[in-house]
């Protein structure tokens, strides 16, 4: 198995408490790195269309280590997706430093930044962004063709995946188009989570589910990061499962605090 180097022109020299290179099995072909995740100062400011300014986070900062489930809850608006987008890469930050192992995201370029993606996160969106076209299986199996693994292997290991969160060859057979709203999210976080990400992000995760599937989502998303030593990030209104999470960070007026 070959190794795969993180990014390194984006690098920080200090190393986190813990971290260490971790190789996982051969059979997905990646690596997986313990890291923390060190979030300073964060600011991050949109124009209205009328011009004006809305300053949606002013200055969040906090830290979390591998292995955690960390809950984000604040009122709707008060920047909870715009804190996940921001630490996924997908948006830059106005100021301040967001550090994931060594990466240091807010520093790193286009291609660092997709390569961090691709490789180290997996996205639970608010809205899930599955392509109803493709069958469960195949939307599963996008970020591991990416990754360049054989379409045949991708589908082996998707079909497994969607088994172990109780959807059957049936559905996973299925165009996502013809799924249930708790079928399609539970698709969404198998996407999320088929290669292994080191990080996970999830926004609402459980958002219009019946409590029942809600609740299993939200259990086989924060049993990833123990099981797997994988940091994950919820942002979510549902108090339940932020109680099933380590501990939860409330966002208001652009800052995080601790419960
Ligand atoms: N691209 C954008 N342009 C302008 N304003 C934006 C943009 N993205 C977000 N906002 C504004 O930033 C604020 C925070 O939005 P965000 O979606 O992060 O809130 P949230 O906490 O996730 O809310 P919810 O709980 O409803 O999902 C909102 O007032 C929103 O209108
Ligand atoms: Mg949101």
């Amino acid at each position: 198995m070959s190794k795969v180097q993180s990014p390194k022109s984006a690098t920080c020299d200090t190393q986190l408490p813990g971290e260490s290179v971790r190789h996982k099995s051969a059979d997905l072909g990646l690596w997986t790195l313990d890291f923390g995740l060190s979030v300073t100062d964060l600011r991050k400011s949109f124009s209205s269309r009328e011009g004006e300014r809305i300053d949606v986070l002013r200055g969040a900062s906090f830290s979390a280590s591998a292995g955690e489930a960390v809950a984000i809850m604040g009122a709707s608006g008060a920047g909870k997706s715009t804190l996940l987008h921001l630490l996924g890469g997908l948006e830059a930050t106005d100021h301040g430093n967001i550090l994931a192992g060594q990466f240091a995201i807010d520093r790193a370029n286009p291609t660092e930044l997709a390569r961090f993606r691709n490789e180290r996160v997996g996205f639970v969106f608010q809205f899930h962004h599955l392509l109803p076209d493709l069958t469960a299986a195949e939307n599963v199996c996008l970020p591991l063709r990416i990754t360049r693994v054989s379409h045949r292997e991708a589908m082996r290991r998707a079909i497994q995946l969607l088994d172990e969160v109780g959807l059957d060859r049936r559905v996973a057979d299925s165009l996502v188009g013809h799924l249930s709203g708790g079928e399609q999210q539970r698709v969404a976080v198998c996407r999320a989570l088929i290669t292994r990400p080191a990080l996970v992000l999830a926004d609402e995760p459980t958002g219009n589910l019946d409590t029942t599937t809600g609740d299993e989502i939200a259990r086989s998303i924060v049993s990833y990061a123990r099981n797997r030593r994988a940091l994950v990030i919820i942002a979510t209104h549902n108090l339940a499962l932020a109680e099933i999470c380590d501990r939860t960070l409330i966002l208001s007026n652009g800052r995080l605090r601790q419960t």
